[in-house]
């Protein structure tokens, strides 16, 4: 990444993406970062050697592309400003804000090619996927800009902006929803004696292992489950258990509560004061 690019908002995906980029080999005085109060840039700063910008202004002066990664909430506010500054277009806006269509980012950005973003938070480790949607009269350039920042982080995958609450949900709360089941195995194998420190390892190696399984060339869940479980033998009662339980129904149910949650935040809108990620 040799471009310029700029982070409005410095908290935790910002840290992920700068992180990703950094140890990636991206030059961190190629990276500016501007919170509201300063605190979340300086943070990255310190951390990254990345450069705290003290204003909107200062932080996309020159940038190719400007990342927005702010609360729903605080979108209206950050709109405004950047409205102030990016007047007539440059760089290209890359919006990861949940619940907020490109079309709202485009209405109060006149002029500036917007992107929509969901990276998800292994994308410091660079094992990270991020789902990209086009805003309306985005050119194919825009996009092309923000897959490049975003390529090196790991896989890069469009979507329309339809189901971008569904790809939140599943793919930006995704290593949330991992690492709970990897918590509850892990307490699990504590209950059976294990000490604290070899369930942990053990249950984050059964994720980090599967995920390697799983995203080989033409796996799928269902053959990575035959490859463990033989007939009669003692996967095949765990997983049962978790099937008596109804854990597929239980899944499905909270994805679909947290799509309900994203699309009533769309419908009431950025400005509504109980909007929170
Ligand atoms: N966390 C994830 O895994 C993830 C994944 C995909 C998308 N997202 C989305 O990304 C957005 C940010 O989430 P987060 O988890 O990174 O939040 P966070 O950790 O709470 O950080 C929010 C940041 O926004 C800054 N900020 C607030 N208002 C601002 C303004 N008007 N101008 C400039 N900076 C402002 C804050 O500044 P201070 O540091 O000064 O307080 C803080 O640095 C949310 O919309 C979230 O849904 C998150």
């Amino acid at each position: 990444m040799s471009e310029a690019v700029a982070f409005v908002g410095c908290g935790r995906i910002t840290r992920a993406v700068v992180g990703g980029l950094v140890s990636g080999g991206a030059a961190p005085d190629t990276i500016r970062g501007v919170s509201r109060t300063g605190a979340g840039a300086r943070a990255l700063g310190a951390e990254f050697g990345i450069r705290a910008a003290t204003s909107v202004r200062e932080a996309v002066d020159g940038a190719d592309v400007v990342v927005l990664a702010v609360h729903p909430h605080e979108t209206p506010d950050a709109l405004r400003t950047l409205a102030g500054v990016l007047a007539g277009g440059g760089p290209v806006l890359v919006s990861l804000v949940a619940s907020c269509r490109t079309e709202a980012v485009a209405a109060a950005l006149p002029g500036v090619a917007v992107v929509r973003a969901v990276p998800n938070v292994a994308v410091a480790a660079r094992h990270g996927v991020t789902v990209l949607s086009r805003g309306p009269h985005c050119p194919p350039e825009a996009l092309t800009a923000a897959r490049e920042l975003f390529a090196p982080l790991g896989e890069v995958l469009t979507a329309e902006e339809d189901l971008m609450e569904t790809v939140s949900a599943l793919s930006g709360a995704g290593p949330a929803l991992i690492a709970h089941f990897a918590r509850a195995l892990a307490r699990a194998g504590v209950g059976q004696g294990l000490s604290a420190d070899t369930a942990g390892a053990l249950a984050a190696h059964a994720v980090r292992g599967t995920g390697a399984l799983l995203t080989a060339p033409g796996a799928t869940p269902d053959a990575v489950v035959d490859r463990v479980a033989s007939p009669g033998g003692m996967t095949e009662a765990a997983l049962r258990t978790l099937d008596d339980r109804a854990l597929p129904r239980t899944v499905q149910q909270a994805l679909d509560a947290a799509v309900r949650l994203s699309l009533g935040r769309l419908l009431a809108g950025p400005e509504s004061p109980s909007v929170r990620s």
